[in-house]
């Protein structure tokens, strides 16, 4: 079958560029130098594990996802980032206390190579921590100027051909869309006069979209999800996508959420709470930034439920999301989950669930799958809100007039149907009534 779209062949190295070399971006990166050694196994990545089916059952078409579509490789990934610490990636690592010493090791000399850059940082938006390695600028703009200036160096000195940009900084405070969002000359007006709407993470993703590189933001910050990034996007031809990593207890809930609803059992609350110890937790401690993470985490049950659809299940559930900074379980977060249904006559039912987690763990496939796939999408032509990949995140950016897909196996139908018209082939739709004519 012939290819729907010209996709661009995948031709040297593809950098990656992430802000914030932390508990995540440590534990993806040393993920890829022993996967590249075969010295690990990237479990939980669907381009390096997944496949697609393809044309009727009976073809018997199973391709590997790689296989169908070209992906830049493990080899040809280039690594670096920015943060406020200047703790090289092996060190932030072992902070991090993600992975064991023997998963270090083996890439302790590549990890001690990649530096952090100096960060774009200001503690009115994260203000649980501070840090030595920053820039110094005297308007906004001008930081973004600085961060270009790295984008660019980045790649001559290491003679990459493609980037992308992922954050994994800090979450920070919680913010509204202002009026300076609205459009790319009041964002640059804003950035100029050093306004207080435009957060770091902003800097960075005018930056990396500016100089023609895919941004995705992997907290729950507003970040992209402005009409005046959207736009600019637009006008560079580059992808974004956000936001907000979906692992652990939001997982769970849109892997169970959509069973419910397909079950037509009700639903009378569903409470969440969870202990977790690591920086991120720290941050989180900070109300203006735990806000940024709540809203994130509470929106994914009312889309799924659609309590306006079906008001007698869904309509009067309560919702609640608690997440408890508690340093000694370190990355090793424990998420419970209290889920109050009801059935048949209105008979109640519960549900527990004690996730034990491991944060980073969830997270470091999904950064590696959104690197390879917004590199893809770029390649492939594909600019703006990337609403396909929703499946790996919390709060799913989609065009203004939409509301956002979070069942999880409807994101995933819908990443796999955007991979089949990618290349010419028959969406599925799963009807199969020809079988029986
Ligand atoms: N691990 C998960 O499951 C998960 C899921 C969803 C979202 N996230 C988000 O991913 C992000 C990273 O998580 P983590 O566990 O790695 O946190 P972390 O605290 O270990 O790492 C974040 C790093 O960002 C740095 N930083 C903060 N502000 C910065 C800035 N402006 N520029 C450059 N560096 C900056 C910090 O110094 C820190 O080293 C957080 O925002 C978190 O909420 C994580």
């Amino acid at each position: 079958m012939k290819d729907k779209i010209q996709i661009k062949k995948t031709e040297g190295k593809l950098g990656v560029m992430i802000p914030g070399l932390g508990a995540v971006a440590t534990t993806f990166i040393a993920g890829v130098l022993l996967a590249r050694k075969g010295l690990g196994r990237p479990y939980g990545s669907l381009t390096q594990m997944g496949t697609i089916r393809l044309g009727k059952r009976t073809e018997k078409r199973v391709p590997k996802i790689k296989d169908f579509v070209e992906l830049a490789e493990l080899e040809d990934l280039v690594f670096t980032g920015w943060d406020i610490f200047p703790d090289n990636a092996y060190e932030a690592a072992v902070k991090a206390g993600v992975l064991r010493k023997e998963h270090l090791e083996p890439v302790k000399e590549e990890m001690e190579k990649i530096k952090p850059l100096p960060a774009v940082f200001d503690r009115n938006y994260v203000k649980k921590l501070d840090g030595p390695n920053k820039k110094t600028g005297a308007t906004k703009y001008d930081l973004a100027l600085q961060l270009m200036d790295d984008i660019k160096k980045f790649k001559e000195e290491n003679g990459l051909n493609r980037l992308v940009m992922i954050w994994c900084a800090s979450t920070e405070v919680f913010m509204k869309p202002d009026p300076v969002h609205a459009t790319v000359e009041s964002l640059e007006k804003a950035m100029k006069e050093n306004h207080p709407a435009i957060a770091p993470s902003m800097i960075y993703a005018y930056a990396a979209i500016k100089s023609g590189v895919p941004f995705i933001n992997g907290a729950p910050n507003l970040t992209v999800d402005i009409p005046a990034m959207m736009e600019l996007a637009k006008q560079n031809n580059v992808p974004i996508a956000g936001k907000d990593f979906k692992t652990g207890q939001t997982l769970m809930k849109t892997i169970i959420a959509p069973g419910l609803k397909a079950r037509l059992l009700g639903l009378h609350g569903w409470f969440s709470t969870n202990i977790l110890g690591n920086r991120d937790g720290e941050v989180l401690d900070d109300p203006d930034s735990f806000k940024t993470k709540e809203e994130s985490k509470l929106g994914s049950l009312e889309y799924i439920l659609q309590p306006d659809v079906y008001p007698e299940l869904y309509g009067k559930f309560y919702h609640k999301v608690r997440i408890n900074y508690y340093p000694p379980r370190g990355d090793n977060k424990e998420g419970w989950d209290n889920i109050d249904i009801f059935g048949w006559l209105g008979y109640p039912m519960q549900i527990k669930i004690d996730f034990l987690c491991r944060d980073s763990i969830l997270a470091a496939p999904i950064v590696l799958d959104l690197v390879l796939f917004m590199d893809l999408a770029q390649r492939a032509g594909f600019r703006g809100i990337q609403e396909w990949l929703s499946f790996y995140f919390k709060t799913p950016m989609c065009a203004p007039e939409l509301y956002p897909e979070h069942d999880l196996f409807i994101q995933l139908m819908k990443l796999k149907n955007t991979l089949r018209y990618m290349k010419g082939e028959e969406l599925i739709t799963h009807l199969g009534l020809e079988y029986y004519d």
